[in-house]
């Protein structure tokens, strides 16, 4: 008996109608969202036929070169987006400053801040990408929408999720009600639910992803923490895609880490887009994540691009990595 085909618009109608007061704007935030991905999936599969693969020729924000297809999907994103009369403000990890919606356009309720193509490093050799996307409702009291709006806290985020460009592509979200999981059927260009509530195995398979490579860069504790994994026969997979590491975390269990170490005090990943939208969804699966200190739901954003230290998995594996650093520090 076939299980029954559910869309992901579909699902997206089926979760609005658990918030009585939603305005259906919200769901053409996920609709659009789900319409850019498609977008990027099919320049992603087809990367080295295009000339796109290589570098848009500019630097940004992180001092990071810019791929084109990192701009590709920054503006697949932004053209699905800026005139729906949905959003008040963007934010991309690929411009520095807030992106308005332009005054042609009206604005909306809501605030999308997005990494348009996460795993940049890996597009020339056909490794997993993805899209990191995070979902805020509107705080400030202008018509248009302002930096108060971008830099709010992971806890009051209304959804979050990615797009993971691999041997298939999938889109996972959460409102907040479950994290739910789609996989795109390229034949009909529609997103079809294959991980309805997921949960993150707890311990889950023996995994830890970090950046070993730094290991000589980090405190102590850090050290000693992973350590003691392989000690107790924890196998390393690191892909060097933060969406290819957390999807295969969530499914498998286990702890991915991008610590802070001498050369990065603050790591490397950045909170608003990368860190907040992935705690969200790993904590709704039952997981946990932290800063190595507290959930980074609860760290108050300062600055757009800021960046943090990032734990994320299994919640007894967060627990003790976390309670490891509290006793070294
Ligand atoms: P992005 O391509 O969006 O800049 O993200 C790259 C990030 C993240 O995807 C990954 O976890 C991390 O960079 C890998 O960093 P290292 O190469 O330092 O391990
Ligand atoms: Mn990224
Ligand atoms: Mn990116």
């Amino acid at each position: 008996m076939a299980s029954s085909v559910i869309t992901l618009s579909r699902h997206i109608v089926e979760q609005e109608r658990l918030y009585p007061e939603a305005t259906g704007a919200f769901s053409d935030i996920l609709y659009d969202i789900a319409l850019a991905a498609k977008i990027i999936s099919r320049e992603v599969n087809r990367a080295g036929l295009v000339d796109i693969v290589g570098s848009a020729g500019r630097f940004n924000v992180h001092g990071e070169d810019v791929r084109k297809l990192d701009m590709f999907a920054n503006d697949v994103i932004f053209d699905a987006m800026d005139h729906t009369g949905n959003l008040c403000v963007m934010a991309s990890e690929e411009i520095e400053a807030p992106i308005p919606i332009p005054d042609k356009f009206p604005c909306g309720n809501y605030v999308l801040l997005h990494d348009p193509l996460d795993g940049s490093s890996n597009i020339e050799v056909n490794v997993t990408l993805g899209t990191i996307f995070s979902i805020h409702r509107k705080i400030s009291k202008g018509e248009r929408g302002t930096m108060e709006d971008l830099l709010q806290p992971g806890n009051r985020q209304l959804a979050a999720g990615y797009v993971v460009y691999g041997s298939s592509t999938m889109l996972v979200y959460t409102t907040g009600a479950g994290v739910h999981g789609f996989t795109l059927e390229p034949s009909i260009g529609e997103f079809l639910l294959s991980h309805k509530d997921m949960r993150i195995p707890d311990p889950g398979k023996k995994i830890y992803s970090v950046n070993e490579a730094y290991y000589k860069r980090w405190e102590p504790a850090q050290q000693q923490a992973v350590d003691q994994l392989k000690d107790e026969g924890y196998s390393l997979r690191y892909i060097g895609s933060l969406v290819a590491d957390f999807h295969r975390t969530l499914l498998y269990g286990g702890i991915f880490m991008y610590p802070s170490d001498t050369k990065s005090p603050q790591g490397k990943l950045r909170l608003l887009y990368e860190a907040s939208p992935m705690a969200m969804v790993i904590e709704e699966a039952g997981g946990r994540s932290s800063d190595g200190r507290k959930s980074i739901l609860d760290v108050e954003p300062e600055e757009l691009h800021q960046r943090t230290p990032l734990y994320l998995g299994s919640k007894s594996l967060v627990d003790r990595t976390e309670a490891a650093l509290a006793e070294g520090a």
